[in-house]
């Protein structure tokens, strides 16, 4: 039985043509800078996101605690949503390993933060303080894409402030193609932007930051620092290079099908929330560890939560998420 995850768009397969590209691809020792493929990826984002350079990375976790260690000191503080990645889903590495203090707010509905509470937790330049220097987004923020006019205001609101401003872009691709705009125009408001290539865009492992030059510098001392130095790092590289150049357009059908499963929910009774992207919340309550015991057994993967998040990638196909609504239906009834 070939299952039907849904629990990430993380867990797809590389591509058969994203293999090939793997395998042909020119190496060289990254430590020292040699890798072609892993340089022309850098080169390839930092140019079409408009940023001065790139670092290839590991992880989007690696990433964004890289971006964030770049742009703060210790006693330093970053605002950041109660609900972002950085803030809540990675280990709480900043503060941990970079001595920086998280100053989170909870986000609002459409996964922005309200500018007005920004400014009321921005510290005074006092010793008592720990010193407010960066803004921290993510975009898509649980499958939501925040408005290019919100993005303009936090550009405007960061520098009237003395603030820098980072992007945790892991589904940056996503925010892009639903909006209908070349990354640029989202990238084009941050200092820095963290984009996952292991994500949507279907690549095994890899994520980029990209910023100034010495931005990227930093990064890459501390990249060393935290044993993210690879080597013959092109073979993934390639795997990127691969998604990037083959792979954007498509998340179009992930939207659509996230769509289609959303509204076919809907009518089966299901709480579902507003699908923008590639994510789909079904609130399930205190059913969800049935539900995913009654999924598991028609070759669904699913996570258990009351409020489930359902997640369509290029390894999901429409006449798949036919099979998910079944059990759906089946389930209502049980
Ligand atoms: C929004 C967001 N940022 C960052 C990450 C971290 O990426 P990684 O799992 O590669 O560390 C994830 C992972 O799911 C994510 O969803």
């Amino acid at each position: 039985m070939t299952v039907i995850d849904l629990r990430s768009d993380t867990v797809t397969q590389p591509t058969h043509g994203m293999r090939a590209a793997m395998a042909q691809a020119p190496l060289g020792d990254d430590v020292y800078g040699e890798d072609p493929t892993v340089n022309r990826l850098e080169g390839w984002l930092a140019d079409r996101l408009g940023f001065a350079a790139a670092l290839f990375v590991p992880t989007g976790t690696m990433s964004n605690l890289l971006g964030l260690m770049a742009h703060c000191e210790r006693g330093d503080e970053y605002i950041v949503g109660q609900q972002a990645h950085t803030y809540k889903y990675e280990g709480g590495g900043a503060a941990v390993l970079g001595s920086i203090q998280p100053q989170p707010l909870e986000n609002r509905a459409d996964g922005s933060l309200d500018l007005d509470q920004v400014l009321q937790t921005i510290k005074p330049d006092d010793f008592h303080f720990a010193r407010t220097r960066l803004l921290a987004l993510e975009n898509t923020m649980q499958g939501k894409v925040l408005p290019l006019s919100y993005l303009a205001a936090a550009r405007a609101f960061t520098q009237q402030h003395g603030l820098a401003l980072h992007l945790d872009g892991a589904r940056l691709y996503n925010a892009a193609v639903k909006l209908g705009v070349d990354a640029r125009e989202i990238t084009q408001h941050f200092d820095s932007v963290s984009v996952c290539l292991s994500k949507g865009l279907g690549a095994p492992i890899g994520s980029v930051l990209c910023g100034s030059q010495a931005f990227i510098d930093k990064a890459r001392r501390l990249r060393k620092m935290v044993g993210g130095g690879m080597r013959q790092a092109g073979m993934l590289a390639a795997a990127g290079l691969y998604a990037l150049e083959h792979q954007v357009e498509r998340l179009a059908d992930d939207h659509a099908n996230a769509a289609f499963l959303g509204s076919a929910l809907t009518e089966l009774g299901y709480s579902v929330e507003p699908v923008q992207t590639n994510m789909v919340y079904v609130h399930i309550g205190d059913r969800a560890q049935a539900l995913k015991a009654f999924c598991a057994e028609r070759g669904i993967t699913l996570s258990a939560a009351p409020r489930l998040r359902m997640i369509t990638h290029l390894d999901v196909s429409r006449q798949q998420l036919e099979t998910v609504i079944t059990a759906f239906a089946d389930f209502s009834r049980t």
